[in-house]
């Protein structure tokens, strides 16, 4: 029982792994669903020995001096773009991510925008329940198939590699583009960026937001794509200029786009939200109920090492590169 050691919890969880904390430590949960900028973060946090946050926290150096007794932050996801490493390997906090036990659940998702968006599964949903469907008809609801086509991956790592066995599964020929992979698994071929977009029939974005991958499909980029393509993007919506996605749409140069992730979230571009060939979903990726239990579970584990005096099992950066 260690009840002088706090952690903040800055959501909700499914799963026990909050309560098996509390049966060691001091936990506070936020229970609020608005976003928290920096000030409330670190108000939030306050004399917290462990934070465990979401990706849509601001945890910037600002907030970290803020909060001085701060060992470890937690961010329960895979992406960590919101957490300025630099400044917490200089002040000796850890950072972690929760790798590995949502790749599968992204991987679907991912899948499940490809096959939503060629197949117009949102677009049909709508028709059936606002009664337009008068009867079968041979040009009804007509989508693209994938056999034969080619998969693109923006990123070709955990999450990548698993979206395209799922490709391969559906008879498509994979390429991929990551400048940090040597080769590729079961025939999926690395070629430059340039060949990626002029030779894929469905991009998926799977690279992290990085200073490097920021804007990286922008409007000269999206236009190098193949003509009727198609864009799936479920890593970071900066990686994509929104405005120039709507352009390339608007122009029919692309033929659609699944989205779950947004430049600006929670804000959607205006032009993206009446298009039929366009599907959103509210960055969804991990959400399910045995990811996000598994997600929470890494995480606290991660907390106890730090709280223990162990190194966690899944570091980032912060006081293990500094
Ligand atoms: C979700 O976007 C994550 O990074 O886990």
């Amino acid at each position: 029982m260690n009840g002088t050691m706090e952690i903040a919890v800055t959501a909700g969880w499914p799963g026990d792994a909050l309560d098996r904390l509390r049966e060691r430590y001091t936990v506070r949960v936020r229970e609020k669903e608005t976003l928290l900028d920096e000030e409330a973060l670190a108000a939030f946090i306050g004399g917290a020995h462990a934070a465990m946050t979401i990706l849509a926290d601001p945890v910037t150096d600002g907030v970290m001096a803020a909060c001085p007794n701060l060992r470890i932050v937690a961010n329960v996801a895979v992406g960590y773009n919101n957490v300025d490493l630099e400044a917490a390997a200089r002040r000796g906090i850890w950072v972690t991510n929760t790798p590995d036990v949502l790749t599968e659940a992204t991987a679907d998702l991912a899948w499940a925008l490809i096959l939503a968006v060629t197949r117009r599964v949102v677009e049909g949903d709508r028709m059936v329940r606002e009664g337009r469907f008068h009867g079968w008809r041979p040009d009804l609801l007509l989508g693209r198939g994938l056999q034969g086509r080619t998969l693109g991956l923006l990123g070709y790592g955990r999450i990548g590699r698993a979206v395209a066995r799922r490709g391969r599964a559906f008879g498509m020929t994979v390429l991929f583009h990551d400048p940090g992979v040597l080769a590729g698994e079961a025939g999926d071929r690395q070629v430059g960026l340039d060949a990626l977009l002029a030779g894929s029939d469905v991009l998926s974005i799977h690279c992290p937001l990085t200073p490097s991958t920021r804007g990286l499909l922008g409007r000269e980029r999206l236009r190098a794509m193949r003509p009727g393509a198609f864009l799936v993007n479920t890593a970071r919506g900066p990686v994509v200029d929104e405005g120039a996605l709507v352009e390339a749409l608007e122009s029919g140069h692309l033929a659609g786009a699944g989205l779950d992730v947004y430049e600006r979230e929670p804000e959607v571009h205006p032009g993206l939200l009446d298009r039929q060939d366009v599907v959103l979903l509210p960055h969804a990726g991990s959400a399910t109920v045995e990811t996000r239990s598994r997600m929470v579970e890494l995480a606290a584990e991660n907390v106890v090492a730090v709280l223990e005096g162990r190194p966690p099992r899944t570091p980032v950066g912060g006081r293990s590169t500094a």
